[in-house]
């Protein structure tokens, strides 16, 4: 059912440090910010050939990623996406199996019908799938 590897999103306290850190030290390629004020997050999207990185960062109070980021001060990976042909298809697969979809599916950061996985239910990691 899943296919490519969207994005790995990690959530970091300083984007200026860390957008400097991949662009720099990694010498990858680092577009500039973006608010997502629907999200409560700034974004920076990093490609890389095979795959994104998405450095997130709160924007705003009640920031989905606030409490991720008083728990793992120093940041840390928040959730891996990947790719799926027919998101209704598969949450309907999910929800059969059991797995807990969190809230609907929703218009994700690129503008495509996104769900999330609760992390319990995958190994302790938080999962987006994205419509391709
Ligand atoms: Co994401």
């Amino acid at each position: 059912m899943i296919g490519r590897l969207n994005h790995v999103a990690i959530a970091v306290p300083d984007l200026a440090a860390a957008s400097a850190l991949y662009a720099g030290t990694l010498g990858a390629e680092v577009a500039a910010p973006q608010d997502e004020p629907a999200h409560g997050v700034t974004v920076v999207f990093i490609t890389l050939p095979n795959t994104k990185i998405e450095l997130l960062t709160p924007l705003g109070e009640n920031s989905p990623i606030a409490g991720f980021l008083a728990k793992n001060p120093s940041g840390g990976i928040h959730h891996i996406c990947y790719e799926v042909d027919d998101i209704h298809a598969a949450r309907d697969h999910l929800q059969a199996t059991g797995a807990r979809v969190l809230g609907d599916i929703k218009i994700g950061a690129h503008g495509k019908p996104v769900l999330f996985l609760h992390p319990k239910d995958f190994t302790g990691t938080l999962i987006e799938l994205e419509q391709a």
